[in-house]
């Protein structure tokens, strides 16, 4: 019998979650039934919003229960499979969770063209990360030709992705993102108009100069001072994305905007979505995102880490100091 490791939730983290809040488990893995496929994981996605699914209350989606494997997007190998769709062999991405092997219904699995992308690629700009660029983009901030777009955590798996996809829209993309390093990756190889360290001791004057018309569009990752920074020069009907606040996760309260009233000075909007009401539509945009890869005209990039199940945690810790440039992912070494 396969036996399988598995991450467990063991208690809610308070702040930053430590490997303490995890058990590491050796299960027996049972072959798939009718219509479900067994996945050897890869590649795990590493997303700052998991933290936000391990507390206790309500998301849009369920939180991990105390002894549950958390639930993210894995890319790998199918070894066996109960759906007619699918063979030993193929390479998938789905939501199969920290552990070696994962088992689903093989409709809900996405066959990961090789021939397209690297596997790594179909977690993030092909994966969930990519079309949250294209759908916040797209749906919520719809930037017009000659606008200006600013994106947070622009360095990372969405930001990179939304800031490309603002130019390829005719719009002007300004990044801003936590070291000078990465400032220079977003303008010399993504072709950013602009990109900007918040670190810097002038940041606002910074912003002020790289937006001399005003903000039309902000696709805001990060939350906290920082989008209290940026607000300020928001313009006339402004739209501000609300993709997620990286940089409150691991904080017990939240900050919130403090300058929201200028909304209504700026007849502005402040508006939220989740990818997942977009799933009927991940195919075409997917084709559409392929067509510009292949164009050159959106690179991806990935950090890849190495580490077996238990590292998962100090693999996320890793994410929220800012190490990574582009999507981080796992890439999974088997447990002795
Ligand atoms: N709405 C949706 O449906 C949806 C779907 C997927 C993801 N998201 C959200 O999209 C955002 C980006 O996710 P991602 O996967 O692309 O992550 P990411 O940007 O690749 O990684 C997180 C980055 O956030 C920055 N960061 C970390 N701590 C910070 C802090 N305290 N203050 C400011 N910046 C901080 C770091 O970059 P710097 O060095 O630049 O600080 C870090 O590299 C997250 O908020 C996530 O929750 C939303």
């Amino acid at each position: 019998m396969l036996m399988n490791t598995r991450l467990r939730l063991a208690r809610r983290p308070r702040g930053e979650a430590v490997n303490d809040d995890f058990t590491i488990t050796q299960e027996p893995q049972p072959l798939p039934s009718a219509g479900e496929v067994l996945v050897r994981a890869e590649y795990i996605s590493i997303d700052p919003s998991v933290r936000t699914h391990l507390n206790a209350g309500q998301s849009y989606r369920a939180m991990v229960g105390i002894g549950d494997v958390v639930d993210v997007p894995v890319a790998g190998e199918v070894v066996a499979s109960g759906h007619p769709g699918f063979a030993a062999g193929d390479k998938v991405t789905g939501m199969l969770g920290t552990q070696e092997y994962g088992l689903a219904q093989g409709d809900l699995l996405t066959k990961a063209d090789l021939s397209i992308a690297p596997l790594p690629t179909w977690l993030g700009g092909l994966g969930l990360t990519g079309l949250t660029a294209f759908f916040g983009l797209d749906e919520v901030g719809k930037p017009k030709l000659g606008e200006t777009v600013v994106v947070t955590a622009a360095s990372g798996a969405v930001g990179s992705v939304a800031g490309q996809l603002a130019r390829i829209k005719g719009a002007r993309a300004v990044g801003v993102c936590g070291s000078d390093e990465k400032c220079r990756w977003l303008t010399g190889e993504l072709g950013f108009d602009a990109a900007l360290n918040y670190r810097s001791p002038d940041f606002y004057g910074e912003l002020k100069a790289a937006t001399p018309d005003r903000i039309d569009v902000v696709f805001d990752n990060v939350g906290g001072p920082l989008l209290d920074t940026i607000f300020r020069r928001l313009g006339m009907r402004g739209r501000i994305i609300v993709c997620g606040a990286t940089s409150q996760y691991n904080e017990n309260e939240i900050y919130g905007p403090k300058n929201y009233l200028a909304l209504a000075t700026l007849r502005a909007r402040m508006e939220g979505f989740i990818i997942f009401d977009y799933e009927n539509r991940y195919a075409a945009a997917r084709q559409e995102m392929a067509g510009w890869m292949k164009e050159g005209r959106l690179r991806c990039r990935e950090n890849i880490i190495d580490g077996t199940i238990a590292d998962y945690p100090s693999v996320l810790h890793r994410l929220y100091q800012g190490e990574s440039i582009g999507k981080t992912v796992m890439r999974v070494t088997p447990t002795d």
